[in-house]
This record gives structure tokens, sequence and C-alpha cells, in this order.
């Protein structure tokens, strides 16, 4: 693959490869995109301190996320539509994630289903969980993934309806593809992406589609959403779902600390600041922005995790200086997977592991245990 120095590198490859609808649907953010920018932007305003002389031998990143190790503290986020990057592209991430000692978080809007991504790993592997108004699909699903031993669920709680995505709507995005002449082009110059996608038979969202009731086109996912997610889900749906499922929980889309003392009750395992990668509510902050004011109100009572912007190592630094205790990198490795498959979210993986021990190390830290706000010489997000 050459040389890949940075996650640009692998962007640069992904854009070259990917038919275009795929490319722009990871590549976009809601309305002007500019809490999907500000995502980026505001890891750059944190500056760090540099730190001389200081025993720089046996370094680990190795921490822990609600309790389950982790060879560093960043999961794979669930991403969408993540089998159109690349064949099976659920399956090869989940195994690259397998080997790195890191999660993998399945998508309820996967192509690859929660029983094809059981089939090629060996080590639980996280849900993410959207609740449609039909509650016996929801609870089918939240059963299929404690059958497959998933060992933490993530609720997504900011999208019960779904941003504008002005790129997706240009492009007439859907899994399938349609076979307009557009269509057509885009898929023809990408014929490396045809080959292995002709080689399988996963080409739409097999999470749902043949379990969902009277679901047989999914052709249009914004009319899909429209129709099937439920705008009424609430605090207490929260609580079923958390009963039903028994096991670790991951509240993900928390902004506003107040809505993160409302999640204290749930007795959530753990909550992701997230504002779902500038995709929702353009014109919110960055979720770096908001870290600290989150981890203030509620981070000595539950896990503060984040994901929005992390582009490097150095970022998921600053987002542990700053209190999570874990991060998720989502375009990062669909750039990897659209580049390379499995190898190139292996590649993802190792740029974001080595950039984050270089940093550390030049900050004077050895153990990324005891990473904290010290690292940090200037904030403009401090509260
Ligand atoms: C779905 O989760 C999306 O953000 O497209």
């Amino acid at each position: 693959m050459g040389a890949n120095l940075e996650i640009a590198d692998l962007k640069k490859l992904a854009r070259r490869r990917v038919p275009k609808m795929f490319f722009d649907y990871a590549d976009s953010g809601a309305w002007t995109e500019g809490t999907y920018r500000a995502n980026e932007t505001d890891f750059s305003r944190i500056k760090l301190r540099q730190r001389i002389l200081v025993d720089m031998t046996n370094r680990s990143l190795a921490s822990e996320m609600i309790g389950q190790p982790v060879s560093m503290p960043v999961a794979l986020s669930p991403t969408g539509l993540t089998g159109m990057q690349h064949a099976d592209g659920e399956m090869l991430a989940a195994q690259a994630a397998e080997e790195a000692g890191v999660p993998f978080t399945l998508s309820t809007m996967s192509i690859c289903s929660i029983e094809d991504v059981a089939s090629v790993t060996t080590k639980p592997f996280w849900f993410q969980l959207y609740v449609m108004k039909d509650r016996d699909f929801v609870i089918n699903l939240i059963d299929r993934a404690k059958a497959a031993k998933c060992s933490a669920l993530v609720l997504t709680l900011d999208l019960q309806i779904l941003g504008q995505r002005h790129k997706d709507i240009r492009n007439g995005l859907s899994a399938p593809p349609k076979f307009t002449p557009k269509h057509i082009w885009q898929m023809a110059t990408r014929p490396g992406w045809c080959l292995k996608m002709l080689g399988t038979q996963r080409r739409t969202f097999r999470n749902i589609v043949g379990h969902a009731k009277s679901v047989t086109d999914l052709s249009s996912l914004s009319a899909w959403t429209a129709e099937q997610f439920d705008p009424k889900l609430s605090w207490n749906d929260v609580a079923w779902i958390k009963e039903r499922w028994g096991g670790p929980l991951i509240l993900k889309g928390i902004l506003d600390p107040e809505d993160a003392r409302m999640a204290l009750s749930t007795g959530a395992d753990a909550i992701i600041v997230s504002n779902h990668g500038g995709r929702q509510l353009d014109g919110a902050h960055s979720s770096i922005a908001m870290l600290p004011r989150i981890v203030d109100a509620v981070g000595d009572k539950i896990e503060v995790h984040m994901d929005g912007g992390i582009r490097s190592g150095q970022d998921v630094l600053k987002a542990v200086a700053l209190g999570a205790k874990g991060t998720y990198i989502g375009r990062p490795f669909l750039y990897g997977l659209g580049a390379g498959g499995k190898q190139g979210v292996t590649t993802a993986l190792e740029i974001i592991r080595k950039e984050m021990d270089i940093t550390m190390a030049l900050c004077g830290k050895r153990d990324i245990k005891t990473i904290d706000g010290s690292i940090i010489a200037e904030n403009p997000f401090a509260v």
C-alpha cells in the first residue's frame, strides 16, 4: 500500500478506490459540515507540554474500557454501510480490531450481519443499537447480539431523525446502489472495488433485511430511517433496553452536561461524548470542546468516552488527558478499509498507536494510565 504515514494518506487512497457515493457517505457531515470540521480543527487548538530528560523506556498504552482490557484506549466506532467501503468490510475491520486488541463496534446499519461478524471473530465485539418503532425487531436485535456473545451494547441516542447530509442526497446514496448511468459510472471507475463486491453476497443491510417485518427494500436510507426510527425514544426506553440486554451498556451521543447528568440514573456503564461525527446537529460544539464540561459534570460518577474528529494518536492522547477513559475512531478506520481492506484498518490502527506512543514519550510519560491534564499546556475549552 505504499508509504502510509498518516490517516490523511489512507483518506487519499480511499478516495481513489471507493465509489464516490460511499466515500462521500463516510466523509460527510450535516448541512454546512461546520461541526464535522470543528471536531477535527478543535483538537489542534489544544497544546501539549514538551518535557525532557525523563526515562522513556518500557512505555505502555494498554488500559481498560468498561473494565475490558484494550491494547490502547481506541475502539472502532459503529459506522453505517461499512461493507460498502470494501466488500465484507465489517468482517475485515472486526478481524483487524481483534488482532490489534481493541474493541470493534458493529452498527445496526451494517452490511455484514451480527452473525456474519461473529462467524469470523474469536473474541466478543460490541454491538450498536438503533431503536426502531418495531419493538419486536429491536428485541430481536438485542437477543441476536446476546446470542453472538457481544460484550457491550452501545445505544445511540442522537439519531431519532436523520441529519440532512447534502452529499448523500446529491449522490442518490443507497445500498445496494442503484443502476443509473451516474451510479454505474461511479462504480465502473473503481474496478478493484467492483471485483471484490461481485465476490460477496453481502450488499445490503443484513441485520435488517429478512429480520424486520415487511422490509424488503432499504434502498433509500433516509426514507427508511424516517419511517422506522422511533422519534419518541425517551429515557424510559433506556431502562427496558438495559433490562433486556442485561450486560454492559454504553450510551452514545451525549453532548450536553445536563443530558450527561440524566444519563447517570440509567445505570449505564459509560457515556460517549459525541455529535455523531458532525452528521446530526450541525452548529453544535465539537466533541473535544464539550468533553471537559461533561467530565466536570459526571466524570467522577461514570466512565466518559468520546468520539469525533480523532485523526491521530495525538488526538487520542489529548482526549485521554481531558478525562476520556476511551475514544472511538470512525472515519480513520473507514479510510483504511477503503484504501486496503483488512490491512488498511490495521495500518490505520498502527499509525494511531505509533503517534500516541511517541507523543506520550515526548510529553515525558510512559504509561497511558498516568495521563492527565498535566500534559496539556493550553486548552481553550478548559472548564
Ligand atoms: C448513521 O449512523 C449515519 O450517521 O449515517
